[in-house]
């Protein structure tokens, strides 16, 4: 069936007459019988042939023909992690890519693996389930998440735990590897992995355990330190669930609005986006009612109202220690993203209440109200860090393997305090190479903060005209392979609202200066400064 003579190149695909190392053709078929996984716990499940434009997900079609292949590995006392594979079997470029999770998983993310099929990169593409079933986990609330009061046994299974944020995708990756061997018949180049959120904590778990199984790693609105993270939905939740301290989506709509007012024009373009929101100085008390009785109106913000947002900027502290903050806030112009989930107390209700009851203290009934925010940090470090954490700032092993990573942030994410990733950045930056080092000297890591950036893309309403997809695979292999650090800036395009606006994303802390010429919504128009 598949005869045409297979093609590699090192580097461009430079059409039909190109000369290049031919390879025999893979035969998808035959790989079922072929291929023996046993020597890494795995059984090949079943191989399915996808020509062009055949695999649908969610919209996107396939844009090369692959070979689709379904495999379960085995670990722990009695546990399987389901991964897909596949495989083009045209424009295969030597390169793998293993993508990450997001929430408490369960599912395959074929979402990411159809971008980053068809990015152009050659990618041989994996992505798997995290090492157990949401089907099995599920709370009604869709796919990789909890809900209170709901017993998801994973939580139970330590072994399962520890798989889901630690080692999903370093079980995978040799069984892939292998296979991959087997179908083009050599040996994967260059290794790279994606995630966000969950994912990108089991990218920082990459690094951080299995430093020798990826060349590069994207970790987006990295969730590594999981525990501290459910405590910031906690804590949100907790400072705005009355009546007087709710935040309804009109007033938060008015604080956003008025934050761009003040810091919009500090980067010199009047594109109601803040590249910067550190270099703004915007003071919400400003927004205080003079009469507390004149908020309904959504012009300013009542005592309680300015209480609960500066406790969402702040994010939450030790109550028996004042000044000891658990995890950064979140940032000026992300407000209007806090509606839903923060207020409506969703995020908690999906993440923190699940994993404080089956995790912690294994006790469905636990009352969330009772959470001693002393004490009981205390225990949740010592019962859920070793599990699930991923914040050894040391990735020594990592950066002497040769290791290159990027972690992006999102300056809008209404979910995980961009702060947090140029906090522990900048401790990595540190620890692993040296005091006086800086991010901008930092020569295996590199910081992207995207303005205006939501949750893993887009997801603040009042910026729908913001670039939400990145260009930080295509960057990540320039540097890896060629060993050009993304110093220009790494592009973006694709709002949500379908303009074809493309801006230029810089690495921290350099930010994106217009050059006073050109299209402001043309990527070239900008300098990382
Ligand atoms: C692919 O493998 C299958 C099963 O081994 C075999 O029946 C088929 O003839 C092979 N196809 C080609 C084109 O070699
Ligand atoms: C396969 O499983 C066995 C038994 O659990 C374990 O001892 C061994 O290390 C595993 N092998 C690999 C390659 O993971
Ligand atoms: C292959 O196995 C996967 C995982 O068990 C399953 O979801 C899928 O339906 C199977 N596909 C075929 C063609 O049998
Ligand atoms: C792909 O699936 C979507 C639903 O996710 C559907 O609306 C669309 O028509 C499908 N496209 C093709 C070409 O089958
Ligand atoms: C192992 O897992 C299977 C499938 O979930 C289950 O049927 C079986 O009872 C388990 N065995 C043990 C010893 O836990
Ligand atoms: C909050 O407001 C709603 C509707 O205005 C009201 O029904 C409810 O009793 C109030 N709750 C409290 C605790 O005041
Ligand atoms: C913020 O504004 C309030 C009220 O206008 C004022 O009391 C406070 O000192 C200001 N804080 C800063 C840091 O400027
Ligand atoms: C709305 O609130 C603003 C700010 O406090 C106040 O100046 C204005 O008079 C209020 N308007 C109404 C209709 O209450
Ligand atoms: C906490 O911060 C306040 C004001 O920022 C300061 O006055 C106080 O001394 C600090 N307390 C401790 C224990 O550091
Ligand atoms: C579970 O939590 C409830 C509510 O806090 C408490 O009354 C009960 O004693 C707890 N059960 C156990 C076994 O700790
Ligand atoms: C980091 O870890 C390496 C070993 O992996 C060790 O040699 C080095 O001393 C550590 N650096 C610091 C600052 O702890």
């Amino acid at each position: 069936m598949h005869t045409r003579l297979y093609l590699f190149f090192a580097g461009i695909v430079a059409g039909n007459s190109a000369t290049a190392a031919s390879y025999s053709t893979p035969n998808c078929s035959a790989l079922a019988q072929t291929t023996s996984l046993s020597a890494y716990n795995t059984s090949l499940l079943n191989t399915t042939y996808y020509p062009t434009g055949a695999l649908n997900v969610s919209g996107t079609l396939n844009k090369v023909s692959l070979c689709e292949v379904y495999a379960s590995v085995s670990y722990g006392t009695n546990d399987s992690l389901i991964f897909a594979l596949w495989l083009p079997d045209t424009q295969y470029l030597s390169r793998f890519i293993a993508i990450g999770n997001g929430g408490e998983a369960g599912v395959i993310n074929y979402d990411d693996m159809m971008e980053e099929l068809n990015n152009n990169l050659g990618f041989a593409v994996a992505g798997g389930n995290a090492g157990h079933l949401a089907s099995d986990n599920d709370a009604g609330v869709g796919p990789g998440a909890g809900s209170p009061g709901v017993y998801q046994p994973f939580f139970y299974d330590e072994d399962q735990v520890k798989a889901w944020l630690h080692n999903a995708i370093s079980l995978l990756t040799p069984a892939a590897k292998a296979t991959i061997k087997d179908f083009y018949g050599n040996e994967v180049e260059h290794s790279y992995y994606r995630g966000c959120s969950s994912g990108g904590a089991q990218g920082f778990s990459l690094a951080e355990f299995h430093p020798d199984l990826f060349d590069g790693i994207i970790a987006g609105c990295p969730a590594n330190w999981f525990t501290h993270l459910m405590l910031s939905f906690l804590w949100n939740a907790q400072h705005t669930n009355t009546n007087e301290t709710s935040l309804p989506a009109t007033v938060l709509d008015f604080i956003q609005s008025r934050v761009l007012e003040a810091c919009d024009d500090l980067d010199g373009v009047s594109d109601n986006l803040i590249e910067n929101p550190l270099a703004c100085s915007f003071n919400v008390s400003s927004l205080a009612c003079v009469k507390d009785d004149l908020v309904k109106n959504s012009t300013c913000l009542t005592t309680s109202q300015l209480s609960a947002a500066k406790a969402i900027y702040n994010g939450p502290i030790r109550l028996d220690s004042p000044n000891t903050s658990l995890f950064p806030g979140l940032s000026l112009g992300s407000e209007a993203g806090w509606f839903l989930p923060q207020c409506s107390a969703a995020l908690s209700n999906a993440f923190s209440v699940p994993l404080l009851q089956n995790l912690v203290y294994q006790n469905l009934s636990y009352d969330p109200v009772t959470f001693n925010w002393g004490s009981d940090v205390d225990y949740l470090d010592s019962r859920a860090g070793p599990l699930i954490d991923a914040i050894n700032t040391n990735l020594s092993s990592f950066r002497n393997n040769g290791g290159k990573m990027i972690v992006s942030a999102g300056w809008a994410d209404p979910n995980i305090a961009p702060m947090w990733s140029m906090q522990h950045v900048e401790a990595v930056t540190k620890n692993t190479i040296g005091d006086g080092i800086t991010i901008e000297e930092n020569d295996f890591l590199k910081l992207v903060m995207v303005p205006g950036g939501g949750h893993c893309g887009s997801g603040n309403a009042m910026y729908p005209y913001v670039p939400a997809r990145y260009g930080l695979s295509a960057a990540l292999v320039a540097w890896v392979e060629t060993g050009h650090e993304p110093l220009r800036g790494i592009k973006s395009w694709g709002p949500p609202n379908g303009d074809d606006r493309t801006r230029r994303l810089c690495t921290w802390p350099q930010v994106a200066r217009w050059d006073a010429e050109g299209d402001v919504d043309d990527w070239e128009s900008y300098t990382c400064r």
